[in-house]
């Protein structure tokens, strides 16, 4: 099985067709095909992957890019934003291995993992709860809630 590696820039062409591709379902299940990961410009992403705070982790099989995340780091708390698996080859274990690897990848002084996703959203919610995130928040984006969970790391 491939390693989780760090991706950069020249990834930003791959992650962007990855992120569209697998956040489709996401806005089938909510009605909003306004969600950012859609709608994010390749500009954007890039400038994105520049910003020191922000490191992407994506697992590649050969040549393709299969999985992706980003984790954006402010001082005690790292949040994992964009968890992304090629729509062929979800519910194979990739999502799982990717959120394992946030652990080795962010600084002694993380000690708490913030994510989200879309109430409608109950594979992914049950996939963060059996990983061990807690909710501890919602908020309305309209015509529904965004689940805010997270989980303790200890170093
Ligand atoms: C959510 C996602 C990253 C999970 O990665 P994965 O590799 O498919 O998941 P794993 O194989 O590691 O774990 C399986 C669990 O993930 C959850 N899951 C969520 N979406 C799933 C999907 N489309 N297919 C299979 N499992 C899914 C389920 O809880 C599943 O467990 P179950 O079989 O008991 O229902 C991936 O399915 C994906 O990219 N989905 C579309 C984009 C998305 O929703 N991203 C998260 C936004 S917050």
């Amino acid at each position: 099985m491939a390693d989780v590696s760090r991706l950069g820039v020249d990834d930003a062409g791959e992650l962007l067709t990855l992120q569209r591709a697998a956040y489709v379902t996401e806005a089938q299940l909510h009605h909003d095909l306004t969600l950012p990961a859609l709608t994010q410009s390749v500009d954007d992403l890039v400038a994105e992957l520049e910003l020191p705070h922000v490191t992407a982790l994506g697992i590649k099989l050969g040549a393709r890019l299969v999985a992706a995340l980003r984790l954006s780091v402010h001082g005690e708390v790292a949040e994992v934003g964009r968890l992304t698996v090629v729509p062929d080859l979800q519910g194979r274990g990739l999502g799982s291995r990717l959120l394992a690897a946030v652990d080795d990848w962010v600084p002694p002084s993380v000690t708490r993992v913030e994510l989200f996703t879309g109430e409608h959203s109950v594979a992914n919610i049950r996939l963060y709860e059996r990983k061990g995130f807690v909710e501890f928040k919602r908020e309305n984006v309209g015509s529904y809630d965004l689940v805010f969970l997270a989980r303790t790391i200890v170093h």
